[in-house]
């Protein structure tokens, strides 16, 4: 059985956004910064531990009818710099992004540090340098590691 053969696994959409070449694990992470739990309607397919040419092993999620804003493409940068968005129209890959780090990201993640000055009554917006692996919030200087990113998502 060919590789190709092996990708058709998770099968082509019509329409939407196919995050490809995510590292093995990442696939329930990516849903989780989409806010994708199954009560929304949306069609979605996932592949986790897929074979690949460019990866031992690969995540893939499909998002049918569904682009991505800007702030969800920053997020998804900092678990999965790796990844491939590719948008889908009528069957055809009409644009394919490798994403790029962003240098910071603001009002994303939460911080987990309960004093600082983005948790307080009146908070301001959150900003977080990142690392190579992992972010420091801008303010206080807490870290946040790669692994722990998608327990502090503020976006819904
Ligand atoms: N895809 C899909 N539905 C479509 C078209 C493409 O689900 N109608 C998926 C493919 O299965 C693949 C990804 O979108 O996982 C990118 O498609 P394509 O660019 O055709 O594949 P490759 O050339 O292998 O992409 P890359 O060079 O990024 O590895
Ligand atoms: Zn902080």
């Amino acid at each position: 059985m060919s590789n190709t053969d092996r990708e058709l696994r998770v099968s082509k959409i019509r329409n939407g956004t196919v995050i490809d070449h995510l590292a093995a694990g990442q696939a329930l992470n990516v849903l989780a910064i989409l806010g994708i739990d199954g009560s929304g309607g949306e069609s979605v397919s996932v592949g986790m531990n897929v074979p690949s040419d460019k990866l031992a092993k690969k995540d893939i999620v499909k998002v049918e009818d569904r682009e991505l804003s800007e702030s969800e493409v920053d997020v998804l940068s900092v678990i999965a710099p790796e990844a491939t968005i590719n948008i889908i129209r009528e069957y055809d890959v009409v644009e394919k992004t490798r994403i790029d780090r962003p240098d910071a990201v603001a009002g994303v993640l939460s911080c987990p540090n309960r004093n600082c000055i983005t948790n307080v009554d009146e908070p301001v917006a959150t900003r977080f340098v990142v690392l190579s692996d992992g972010l420091r919030c801008d303010y206080c200087g807490e870290i946040v590691r790669e692994a722990e990113v998608a327990n502090h998502l503020n976006v819904t």
